[in-house]
């Protein structure tokens, strides 16, 4: 196949120690649903995509689990593949960076570099976190110098480095991006890497000596290849720069990397540098997409807002989160993501919009001209005469990587579509005995009919799975997705047999989805694994008995803490009780409670406090949301023993 057909993109290659998120399903759907988009307009695809293995991280974690390193990443880079499965990824290689014809490859890039002069040894000097053994950034250190992930203080530390002589291309990269202004996408990004560019960038260090787990200097075994200089390399090497020329030639010319906007100066100064300096043509289209927060918020481990994408197509299914992630945010732009948004996507334009055409017109194919699609000596109509307008706008957007764009084109071709049944009336023409209504209904039919041929096939690569549904309820044989747009001619569906199938998106209700959203959300009690076992023996040491609260007074300054008289029947004690949130001082008094009598006695806010009540709570994030106090079921004397 010529050169100028082929289309080769490339997700990043994702950190293995990360639990698979939105954000990285988004990258990669992204990708696929390109993929499958050239791939239907006829181009040669190679798509990539794979995991990043080397680096601090994943030794630090491999020596904690007590295996080596290599074991752990075998492990855990299987939870992406599984991942790619279940939102059905059209990869066509899945590298790993710990693969040895990446470490080849990334090797002899490196000897290369040295042999022409364009990598040299220096002194690299930063910012060191000794503990975590690692370099911090300053623009990632914590207040007064310390480690932002142990919050350690961090040290200057000088190490001997192989450094890569990029400062060399600059001027030949800001003249290609000047020459090339679609390079890097879109355009705020393109001009975020031109100024950086213009202000000037320093030579990079590309070794470590403080590291053990990654791809070694060649001929200088104690330095390993910094992992961001391995990490790019995998473009690369999954096209056979190293030992299949052939494929090199045919795909790297056309090579497009889709990636996250935190990591475009790697991808868009480093990474050409690298090429440049190797004599290599640079990537055709860098694409730079924004970041996911969550219900408004960051997403992180700490705040427990991760959104776990196998959850999502769970709950969902598949092709409808895959549609709203595509649809929720113009590409490139930061996105919310909301379950509440996703559900009313379903319900608005998945449910009511494309599974309603596809119904009412199956149903009325099916009562009105016994399954068959009828057919008519003239099937123009507004419908087919907008179609080829919905097929250059989706073309345009893709182009762009405007999938909100393409995405909507295509939905107002299925609004339209509903209203061309609104407007024609079937249900009336289906009634009439004139000749002439018989044809208008046909017409009516096929053209409905043919909206839907063209639907499936556009929604095919955002939607494989249900453009085939679609495409099976119409009675077409083929794989909408082996198809090409280009074939498709209006009418030719005539004579077609429907074979009327469930539901496409069964509406979510609305409340009840509600219901059950605040059910999972209410708080929970304190899921297991609690503390280790104790034997009886442990148990007994702590005596607890049945007393009263006879006095209940607050404590000036004290938000949390009542001051409690207790009666024990044979003694009376002082206990302070961080319970105030819960009650007010005349609903304890006069309670009967349990109380711990045998705890070491306490200072609080300077009252000793000879004991401890017993409650039931529900915590959350370490707080009490709800409490009880634990009290007597029956009347029993005051002092008798808990056991
Ligand atoms: N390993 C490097 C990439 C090396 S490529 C030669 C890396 N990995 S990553 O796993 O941290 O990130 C991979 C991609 O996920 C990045 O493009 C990043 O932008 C994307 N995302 C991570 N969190 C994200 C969101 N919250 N939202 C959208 N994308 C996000 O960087």
């Amino acid at each position: 196949m010529a050169q100028d057909k082929t289309f080769y993109i490339t997700t990043p290659i994702y950190y293995v120690n990360d639990i698979p998120h939105i954000g990285h399903a988004y990258t990669t759907i992204a990708c696929d649903t390109m993929a499958r988009y050239k791939r239907m307009k006829g181009y040669d695809v190679h798509f990539l995509t794979g995991t990043d293995e080397h680096g601090q991280k994943i030794q630090a974690a491999a020596e904690t689990k007590g295996i080596t390193p290599q074991q752990l990443v075998d492990q855990i880079h299987v939870n992406f593949k599984d991942l790619w499965r279940v939102l059905n990824i059209s990869n066509d290689d899945f590298i790993r960076t710990t693969e040895d014809r990446h470490i080849k490859t990334v090797q002899a890039v490196f000897r290369k570099l040295i042999d022409q002069g364009d990598i040299y040894k220096g002194t690299y000097s930063g910012y060191y976190c000794v503990p975590d053994e690692t370099y911090v950034p300053e623009n990632a250190m914590g207040p007064n110098k310390t480690c932002p992930d142990c919050g350690r203080p961090l040290t200057i530390m000088e190490e001997e480095s192989y450094f890569f002589r990029g400062s060399k291309y600059v001027p030949e990269l800001i003249k290609y991006y000047e020459e090339h202004m679609k390079a890097v996408m879109p355009r705020v990004r393109y001009n975020e890497i031109m100024s950086f560019l213009k202000g000037g960038v320093r030579d990079q260090s590309v070794s470590r000596t403080s590291l053990k787990w990654g791809i070694p200097v060649p001929g200088d075994e104690k330095h390993v290849i910094y992992v961001w200089f391995d990490a790019l390399i995998n473009y690369m090497t999954a096209v056979g720069y190293l030992d299949n020329p052939e494929m090199f030639s045919k795909y790297w010319p056309n090579v497009r990397h889709m990636v996250g906007k935190d990591i475009i100066r790697f991808h868009c100064v480093t990474w050409p540098l690298m090429l440049l300096a190797l004599g290599l043509p640079l990537p055709a289209e860098i694409i730079a997409h924004g970041w996911w927060t969550v219900d408004g918020e960051k997403m992180s481990k700490t705040r427990g807002n991760v959104v776990d994408p196998f959850k999502m197509v769970k709950a969902y299914g598949l092709d409808a989160f895959r549609y709203f992630l595509l649809r929720e945010v113009p590409f490139g732009n930061d996105g919310d993501f909301s379950e509440l948004a996703l559900v009313s996507g379903i319900n608005s334009d998945l449910a009511n919009d494309l599974g309603n055409l596809l119904n009412r017109t199956l149903q009325m194919i099916q009562s009105y001209r016994e399954g068959t699609v009828p057919s008519c000596s003239d099937a123009s109509s507004e419908l087919s005469r907008m179609y080829p307008e919905v097929l250059s706008r989706v073309d345009e957007a893709l182009n762009n990587y405007a999938y909100d764009e393409a995405l909507k084109a295509i939905w107002e071709f299925i609004s339209r579509s509903n209203k061309f049944i609104d407007e024609t009336m079937p249900w009336k023409l289906a009634k009439s005995q004139e000749d002439s209504d018989k044809v208008s209904l046909s017409h009516v039919l096929l053209n409905l009919y043919e909206s839907l041929r063209l639907a499936g096939l556009l929604i095919a690569p955002f939607m494989p799975d249900t453009a085939k549904r679609i495409y099976s309820q119409l009675g077409q044989d083929a794989d909408p997705l082996t198809l090409n747009y280009e074939s498709f001619t209006w009418g030719a569906g005539a004579g077609s047999t429907i074979k009327k199938g469930e539901v496409l998106f069964p509406r979510i209700d609305l409340k009840e989805w509600k219901k059950a959203r605040e059910a999972e959300n209410a708080p929970k009690a304190e899921e297991p694994p609690h503390e280790a076992e104790i034997g009886i023996e442990d148990f007994g040491k702590v005596e607890m008995r049945v007393a009263q609260v006879v006095k209940c007074e607050e404590i000036p300054k004290s938000k949390k803490l009542y001051k409690l008289e207790v009666d024990l029947g044979y003694e009376k004690r002082t206990v302070c009780s961080g319970i105030k949130a819960f009650f007010t001082t005349e609903e304890l008094t006069g309670k009967r409670v349990i109380l711990v009598t045998n705890l070491k006695p306490a200072k609080l806010m300077g009252i000793e406090s000879k004991g401890m009540i017993l409650c039931a709570s529900v915590k959350k994030d370490g707080k009490s949301e709800q409490l009880t106090l634990l009290t007597p079921e029956k009347d029993i004397p005051l002092g008798s023993r808990v056991s």
